[in-house]
């Protein structure tokens, strides 16, 4: 039973639960006598059309749907809290970063975090094959934080452009409507950045076994910015503190036979019962620099720091406490973008993340409304004070006490909003570059997939194997090859391992499976040939 105090969304009135309360009423306040019948003329006439509450119920219940997200539909929420260590590792964290929340030890911020798969719509299965997003709001004293992140640390594609191919190829087919592993292998095989994140994907990594036990990561890099305005690069990690758990395709599969919210419930349940999941906040510094020293670019997000060269170092730690008491209004609603950045953390050049963040809210605004940063789940904690007004769903004017509600413009001598003042040094790289349509030179699209593929568990790397085959055995026979000379760049046993296994599986036909599972077909067909048998 959830408990109306705990819910900062429910009103005064719903929190009160006298008999005189829970009358039932229409939103015009009219309390409703009849919630059953329709009014007709006559016991079994014709209805009327001046049902008003009728009338209200259905048009409301008609527009109950918003679009889903066009990417990470299935999710779960929760709210908690992040206590500051005030450090990074052994230095004061004032060295690195401005930003308020993270300078006390043992400060709190409140956020909200949601988790989530990525293709599928907003009801499929949590056991599908897909990296995770795991997204955060932190509700500073300064304005809110996002960290808009993954379980994997890297991503398929390096270049905003490429973002909506790459979904296109994942998502289902535009005619079948099923997903398609040759859609996606023709996608990827002209797409050798990927081949660091394909191999997590198709190995235990890409089910992790629930929200609880997964890691996080920013994956972008981002910068932090001193008091002096002097920057250094940093990359993002949450350290689950219950473990890290992944499943092989087998589990997944006898797992979604049972319960395809498992990962919902699992979250939902652990809250409820007071098992707090908490993960630690990690950070990789690089000084501000283009690092011609390693054979990556540290502004390449299908790459990983190394953890040996840039160690993480612990700066907080998220405790999730409180489920949310409408998923609606909280997780539904809910809209994270890597744009949200408070005073001390900073964009960097990688141009992924200079797409990104024209992308998150350009959707918000589509998917939830123009004032989506009015819903209590976006606004910040303290008082918004802008000059935007208006659109549809304006809920209040975003004024404090005190300011000329006349005004609304900016400058004005007549009581409007000010600018506030500024903080610390403003930090002001200087570019001299040409304006190019390039791709990056440092690309080294295959060395470190390689040792993601080495540093497995043998179980790891089995089935990575197994489920890369199954994926590729109906794919086209040009498209195989490619990926066969793909893998054995990373490594010569995985290309060895992959090409043994498709020969296996030549002759059969399984086009248009999904990814992971082409076995299904044959399953699904021994089965019904078995269930034919057993008829009478
Ligand atoms: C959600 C775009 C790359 C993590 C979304 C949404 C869009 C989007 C449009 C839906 C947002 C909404 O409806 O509220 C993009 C673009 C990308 C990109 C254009 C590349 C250019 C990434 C990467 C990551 C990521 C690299 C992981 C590091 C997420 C997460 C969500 C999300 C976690 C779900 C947020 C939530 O729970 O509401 N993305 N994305 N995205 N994206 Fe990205």
């Amino acid at each position: 039973m959830i408990d109306p105090k705990k819910n900062p969304l429910a009103s005064a009135a719903a929190t009160d639960s006298s008999e005189e309360n829970n009358l039932l009423t229409t939103r015009q306040g009219h309390p409703v006598y009849d919630n059953q019948n329709l009014r007709t003329i006559g016991n079994r006439g014709p209805a009327t059309l001046e049902n008003y509450h009728f009338l209200e119920k259905i048009s409301h219940f008609d527009r109950e749907r918003i679009p889903e997200r066009v990417v990470h539909a299935r999710g779960a929420g929760a709210h908690g809290i992040f206590e500051a260590y005030g450090t990074v590792g052994n230095e004061p964290i004032a060295k690195y970063t401005r930003a308020k929340f993270l300078q006390e030890k043992g400060k709190e911020t409140p956020l909200f975090v949601r988790f989530s798969s990525v293709i599928h719509g907003g009801h499929s299965p949590e056991t599908l094959r897909d990296p995770r997003g795991f997204a955060v709001k932190m509700y500073t004293e300064e304005g809110n934080w996002d960290l808009v992140g993954n379980n994997l640390k890297v991503f398929f594609i390096r270049d905003a452009m490429k973002f909506p191919d790459l979904v296109h190829a994942f998502k289902p087919d535009p005619v079948t409507n099923r997903q398609d592993g040759e859609r996606i292998f023709d996608f990827i095989s002209n797409t050798p950045e990927a081949m660091q994140m394909i191999t997590f994907l198709f190995s235990p990594w890409g089910i992790p076994a629930n929200y609880r036990q997964m890691q996080g990561s920013g994956v972008n890099t981002y910068k932090w910015v001193n008091e002096a305005g002097v920057a250094v690069l940093v990359k993002y990690h949450w350290e689950p503190l219950q473990g890290i758990k992944n499943l092989t395709q087998e589990m997944a599969e006898e797992i979604q036979g049972k319960n395809f919210n498992h990962a919902t419930q699992d979250l939902y349940d652990a809250i409820e019962k007071g098992e707090f999941p908490q993960w630690e906040l990690n950070v990789q510094i690089l000084s501000d620099d283009e690092h011609p020293e390693l054979d990556f670019d540290p502004l390449d997000d299908t790459k990983i720091w190394p953890k040996e060269q840039f160690p993480w170092l612990p700066v907080g730690k998220m405790t999730l406490n409180r489920n949310p008491v409408n998923y609606f209004a909280e997780v539904e609603q809910a809209a994270f973008g890597t744009g949200v950045l408070v005073d001390g953390l900073e964009f960097s050049d990688d141009k992924m993340l200079q797409g990104r963040t024209f992308s998150y809210s350009d959707t918000q605004r589509y998917r939830v409304g123009t004032n989506y940063l009015q819903l209590p789940i976006n606004a910040p904690r303290q008082k918004a004070v802008t000059n935007q007004r208006d659109g549809q769903m304006a809920y209040h004017q975003d004024l404090s006490t005190g300011i000329n509600a006349h005004v609304n413009y900016e400058p004005s001598t007549l009581g409007g909003v000010k600018e506030a003042p500024k903080s610390g040094k403003d930090y002001t790289p200087l570019y001299n570059a040409k304006l190019v349509r390039e791709k990056i030179s440092r690309q080294n699209n295959f060395s470190q997939a390689g040792e993601t593929y080495r540093n497995f568990e043998d179980w790891e790397r089995e089935d990575l194997i197994k489920n890369l085959v199954s994926t590729l055995a109906p794919v086209k026979q040009h498209i195989q090859d490619k990926m066969i000379e793909l893998f054995t760049q990373c490594d010569a046993d995985y290309g060895q391992r992959v090409a043994a296994g498709l020969k296996q599986f030549k002759g059969t036909d399984h086009a248009g499976s999904p990814i992971g599972s082409a076995h299904t077909d044959e399953a699904v067909k021994q089965a019904e040939e078995e269930s034919t048998e057993a008829r009478p």
